[in-house]
């Protein structure tokens, strides 16, 4: 059982999961049709895990006898300057997810509801993670440079973003099981 704040709250971050998931998709879309195959690779993926946060606190909200709402969306921009651009909002847009895990922890505390708050532990480390990661992409495109052959590095530079995120990942759920 939690409190109708916190149901509210935990809705809210819902929404901005499902919000990040198809504002990712869009930007894998553009980057697609920009020729731009490893960004768009990483952003798919990135989309994906944005779903799988969203669906995290959905069953959470069923598990402690909540109700779980399916958001509305607004339609994500389809169109971006450039790939700098796209990983700029991508940061921006991580940076808004912390600020708001970190809002629910702080109603965590003031209702005492300790389920909740050992519930978001995993997205206080996810963020980390993520900011991390976002920041690190927008400083090496800002490194390589852009235009005409930085495109290329760029590319290829996500490729290798991706594959090493995937590898952390995989051996991450093979020392769960173990
Ligand atoms: Fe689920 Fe990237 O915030």
């Amino acid at each position: 059982m939690i409190s109708k704040t916190m149901e509210a709250a935990l809705n809210n971050q819902i929404s901005l999961e499902a919000y990040a998931s198809q504002y990712y998709l869009a930007m894998a879309s553009w980057c697609d049709r920009e020729g731009m195959e490893g960004a768009a690779e990483f952003l798919h993926f990135q989309s994906l895990e944005e779903r799988e946060h969203m669906m995290k606190i959905f069953h959470y909200l069923s598990e402690v006898d909540a109700f779980a709402i399916t958001p509305a969306m607004p339609q994500p921009p389809l169109e971006f300057d450039s790939v700098q651009e796209v990983f700029r909002l991508v940061y921006e847009h991580e940076k808004k997810v912390t600020q708001s895990i970190n809002d629910l922890v702080g109603i965590c505390y003031k209702e005492n509801d300790y389920n909740t708050l050992n519930f978001l532990q995993w997205y206080v480390e996810e963020q980390r993670e993520e900011e991390n990661l976002a920041r690190g992409i927008l400083d090496k495109i800002k490194l390589i440079g852009e235009g005409g052959q930085s495109l290329y590095y760029i590319d290829k530079e996500m490729k290798k973003v991706l594959a090493s995120v995937q590898a952390a990942e995989a051996a991450a759920e093979g020392g769960e099981g173990a």
